[in-house]
């Protein structure tokens, strides 16, 4: 057990960055959440104080740092939708890449030398081979994760002058809600799978979209490693203490290795929710690769990370519970 710390978690009203707060004040550190809202919820930020500020606004963030000292940085604050970055791949670089850079600036000001970083399997593009692990080719095809890339260049180019350590955390699909029914998935507008089967399920929508059904899979919808927030918290956590304890920077996959299809993530939710959902087969999305798997054996060695919660039945009534209390 490390000493209780202060943690910048940037994106902490966010989907992930509130289950990480959670999870640090659980353990005794205490998180402070930078946020600008655009995307998170006051609501979200529980587990310590709330300050509203864009991580483009380099002056303030070197006014928080100097404020609370924290020990390191979690950095989840980015936009996150493929399709938005496609329509307007100004606002993801300069959100991303650019925000990224003020918010470096900002720690070397004063002082701050560990990072964590929210990185995606995105990097991946169409994985070649997979399960995939950290060493397949980089590939962004499309500006969300060309941004992703582009971050972690910042922080590696940073890493070899001897400014900084980080860990960059890939994660492939986020899923499930807080075990406690506390936070969960609100995004507005929301594009993603679990969130839109449970509104379907919930008659919050007429139907859902299945985006494609003759993709070389046994059931023709394409394929995806889901992982539980919850899980990719304790990742975050883990890395904090590995960089604490001097490790050295790297980039790790987080997923389960397990693949499921739409088809199976819809009876699932159906199963959690208790109704049908009605779902119809519209053409791909573009962008989607059929199957997107992790080896992230790199993760469980390095942190000593093991996910609680890698079946999806459980994932899926978690954010089942969340998406009744705040929808319902
Ligand atoms: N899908 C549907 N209908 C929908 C929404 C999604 O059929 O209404 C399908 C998609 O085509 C895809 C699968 O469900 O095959 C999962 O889609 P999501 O939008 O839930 O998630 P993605 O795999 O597209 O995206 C996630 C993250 C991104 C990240 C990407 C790759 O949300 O941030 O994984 O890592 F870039």
């Amino acid at each position: 057990m490390s000493d209780p710390q202060t943690i910048l978690v940037a994106g902490g009203a966010g989907y992930i960055g509130a289950q990480a707060c959670k999870a640090l004040a659980a353990r005794g550190d205490s998180p402070v959440a930078v946020d600008n809202l655009s995307a998170g919820h006051e609501w979200a930020v529980k587990w310590g104080p709330l300050e509203v500020c864009d991580i483009l606004d380099g002056a303030a963030l070197e006014k928080i740092i100097e404020a609370y000292k924290p020990s390191a940085v979690l950095h989840l604050a980015g936009l996150i939708s493929v399709g938005e970055s496609v329509a307007q791949p100004e606002t993801y670089f300069e959100n991303n890449v650019e925000g990224t850079r003020s918010l470096l600036h900002a720690m070397a000001k004063g002082g701050v030398t560990r990072i964590v970083f929210s990185s995606s399997a995105a990097v991946y593009g169409t994985p070649q081979r997979t399960p995939i692990s950290e060493d397949h080719p980089l590939s962004p095809e499309n500006p969300y994760a060309e941004t992703k890339v582009a971050v972690e260049g910042l922080l590696s180019d940073a890493a070899v002058r001897g400014d900084l350590s980080y860990v960059s955390l890939r994660y492939f699909n986020a899923a499930g809600a807080d075990p406690d029914g506390e936070s969960g998935e609100a995004h507005d507008p929301e594009t993603h799978l679990i969130p839109l089967a449970l509104d379907a399920a919930m008659g919050r929508r007429e139907t859902l979209d299945v985006y494609g059904e003759d993709y070389p899979t046994p059931d023709g919808t394409c394929i995806r490693d889901y992982i539980h927030v919850a899980d990719l918290a304790d990742a975050h956590l883990r890395a904090l203490d590995y960089l604490a304890a001097g490790g050295d920077s790297c980039c790790l996959n987080l997923g389960n290795g397990n693949g499921f299809s739409v088809r199976e993530v819809i009876r699932a939710c159906e199963a959690a929710a208790g109704s049908a959902i009605s779902a119809q087969t519209k053409p791909r999305r573009p962008g989607d690769s059929p199957e997107l798997v992790s080896d992230s054996a790199a993760a469980r060695r390095i942190l000593n990370w093991t996910p609680r919660f890698p079946d999806l039945d459980q994932q899926i009534a978690h954010a089942w519970q969340w998406h009744e209390r705040y929808f319902g």
